[in-house]
């Protein structure tokens, strides 16, 4: 890869969809409040959602969560407690055990929106497109483990770290440290910025508002297409 696609695709492109994500969460926020809601298809079909659904959060919550510490710590505050090989580990297998477990959740998710009569006739073109990308980039992540596998040094793990913590403080030579990494990286965090991009015109504005209450299913819920 070029570095000036590099730089395009992992410097530019991230502040394009934080800022597509932000902006357009806010507009839509403002302008369309009915249309904020997870969409729950539970009243058309319950049994396959529910082991789908829960399957798929777990494994999303903890994937989300561990990004978030992996990445986003920097090396100084944890190398006195653990060193850069064992967190590779960690990670590794952290990641491959939550993955399959986000995999199985969402592969019932996808089968049962494509097979599922009424559901698929209520599903909405974006429906069908964040599971597809989920799956992309689970499938992207999962595959990445043999990857990481083949040097245990950690020495990836830390450019890809030093890359997330140099984008989150506006660093102009974030790109740089991934130039030479495998392309199975550069696709999963180019897909990860696709998902933020898309994220304000999906339903997956629902992860803002953390709906725990509606667990309980306790309010109303409109089905239609809108
Ligand atoms: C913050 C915690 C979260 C809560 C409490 C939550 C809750 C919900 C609820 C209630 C639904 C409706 C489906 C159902 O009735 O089970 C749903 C659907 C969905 N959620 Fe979440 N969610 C959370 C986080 C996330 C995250 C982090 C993602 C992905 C980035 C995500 C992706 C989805 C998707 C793709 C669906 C649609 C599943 C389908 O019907 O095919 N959720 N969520």
């Amino acid at each position: 890869m070029t570095p000036a696609l590099n730089q395009f695709l992992f410097c530019y492109y991230p502040y394009i969809a934080l800022s597509v994500f932000i902006l357009g969460s806010i507009l839509r926020y403002d302008r369309d409040q009915y249309s904020w809601k997870a969409d729950s298809s539970q009243l058309l079909e319950g049994k396959k959602l529910r082991l789908g659904s829960n399957l798929f959060h777990v494994g999303i919550l903890f994937l989300f969560f561990g990004h978030l510490v992996g990445l986003l710590t920097p090396h100084e505050i944890y190398s006195p407690f653990i060193s850069a090989e064992v967190k590779q580990k960690l990670a590794m297998t952290a990641g491959g055990i939550f993955g399959t477990i986000c995999f199985i959740g969402l592969s019932i998710l996808i089968w049962r929106r494509i097979s599922n009569d009424r559901v698929r006739a209520t599903s909405r073109f974006s429906d069908f497109l964040v599971l597809a990308l989920l799956y992309i980039q689970l499938i992207l992540g999962l595959a990445s483990i043999p990857v990481s596998a083949s040097h245990p040094d950690g020495s990836s793990m830390m450019a890809l770290a030093n890359w997330a913590q140099h984008i989150i403080t506006f660093q102009p030579d974030a790109a740089s440290f991934i130039l030479e990494e495998h392309l199975i990286f550069k696709l999963h965090i180019f897909f990860g910025a696709t998902i933020v991009l898309v994220f304000p015109f999906t339903r997956l504005v629902h992860v803002w508002s953390v709906p725990i209450k509606y667990l309980k299913r306790s309010g109303y819920q409109i089905v239609r297409k809108s």
